[in-house]
């Protein structure tokens, strides 16, 4: 007799499947706040190195697998990984965050990108997923990501993380029809770049539009919102089964209008009530999140609580169980350990 293949549960609460608990994995579970993490970094100084190196990926990716036995197994990578396959060359500085030198200010610079050929420009990709498939097997799903064009655009314009995005703003307001040519641009690059990765074997992808939430929600409508629309429709036609994330930073106020993305799964962050979020939502679509990283400097009584609390009240379908943003680097690892011990012991039929 054949066995059925288990699928991998973060697979199945994506899915919207009955089952016993919320899966959980954390963004920028693969990091800083780890030991065996800053050892590698030491030895390796270059993150487009580590990222870009399978072998050194992989090891990477797989070092909270090891250590925590999360659902999910993300691809360690960037947001920014496929901007040089269009024409855009990035460095990461450590505790200063990527720089894009000379950032892109002009219709000519946005002319002169080209279309993305992941095969030709990210073959290290395809190593990196397909080998986390084979290690992680069906303990767990394997994640892709990618940024959204509306954050992607905000590092190629203003050549740096911003606190005000007042380069990328400005030109939304006084020149619009260049960036909507980038905008665009990126959009057709993301959706081949997702395509390529659910090829090479990502089960879920992520889309992070983490800086969409600086815009007023009109010009969310303008500049984010359609782009994101464009990257799901793409994926769509050609791989309608692989379910969708798409996570966006400070996103109260535009919540509603992320569900009009077309992804399966809103990532939410931690200001707004899970609860609150599901009714604002509606039962047809998914829920990611929404414990605050910072509660994992608090007391394992106080995580404990938290996490109940997150699950109670996004309820007991479609809910992946995560933080509303990426750990933080000096977060304790036995705090980190209790979060996914006491996530995996969390029973929707004894949760009251
Ligand atoms: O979640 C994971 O474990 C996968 C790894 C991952 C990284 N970047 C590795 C990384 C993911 C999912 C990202 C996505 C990313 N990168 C986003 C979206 C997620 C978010 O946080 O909203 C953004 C905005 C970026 C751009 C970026 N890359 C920034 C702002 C920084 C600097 C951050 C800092 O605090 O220094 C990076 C560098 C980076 N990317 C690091 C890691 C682990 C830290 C640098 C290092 O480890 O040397």
């Amino acid at each position: 007799m054949v066995t059925a293949v288990e699928v991998p549960h973060l697979l199945r609460a994506a899915r919207g499947e009955a089952i016993d608990r919320p899966p959980v994995w954390m963004m920028r579970q693969a990091g800083r706040y780890m030991q065996a993490y800053r050892n590698l970094r030491d030895k390796y100084p270059s993150f487009r190195e580590r990222s870009e190196n399978p072998d050194i990926a992989i090891e990477i990716s797989l070092q909270p697998f090891r250590a925590f036995a999360p659902d999910g197994v993300i691809l360690f990578s960037d947001i920014l990984t496929p901007l040089p396959g269009i024409g855009i060359p990035f460095d990461i500085i450590e505790s200063h965050g990527p720089i894009i030198d000379p950032p892109i200010r002009s219709l000519e610079q946005i002319n002169k990108l080209t279309p993305l050929d992941p095969e030709t420009s990210l073959p290290f990709i395809r190593q990196i997923l397909q080998t986390l498939r084979r290690e992680v097997g069906n303990k767990a799903a394997v994640l892709g990501f990618v940024g959204a064009p509306w954050t992607l655009a905000a590092y190629a314009i203003e050549g740096k993380s911003s606190k005000d995005y007042s380069v990328i703003k400005g030109m939304a307001f006084s020149e619009p029809e260049i960036l909507h040519k980038l905008l665009g641009k990126i959009a057709e690059a993301i959706a081949v770049y997702v395509r390529y990765q659910i090829d090479c074997g990502a089960q879920v992808i992520q889309m992070f539009d983490s800086w969409a939430g600086q815009l007023s929600p009109q010009d969310f409508d303008t500049f984010a919102l359609p782009y994101q629309q464009r990257v799901v429709e793409l994926v769509k036609q050609t791989h309608p089964d692989t379910p969708l994330i798409l996570y966006i930073s400070g996103s109260a106020g535009v919540l509603e209008r992320m569900g009009k993305s077309g992804v399966d799964i809103i990532s939410v962050d931690w200001t707004v009530d899970m609860a609150e979020a599901r009714a604002r939502l509606g039962k047809n679509i998914g829920v990611q999140g929404n414990m605050d990283p910072c509660v994992l400097f608090g007391s394992q009584s106080l995580i404990k609580e938290r996490l109940e609390d997150t699950v109670r009240k996004a309820g007991n379908v479609g809910h992946i169980l995560n933080l509303g943003h990426g750990v933080l680097p000096k977060t304790p690892e036995e705090n980190v350990r209790f979060f996914f011990e006491t996530a995996k012991q969390i029973s929707y039929a004894k949760l009251r």
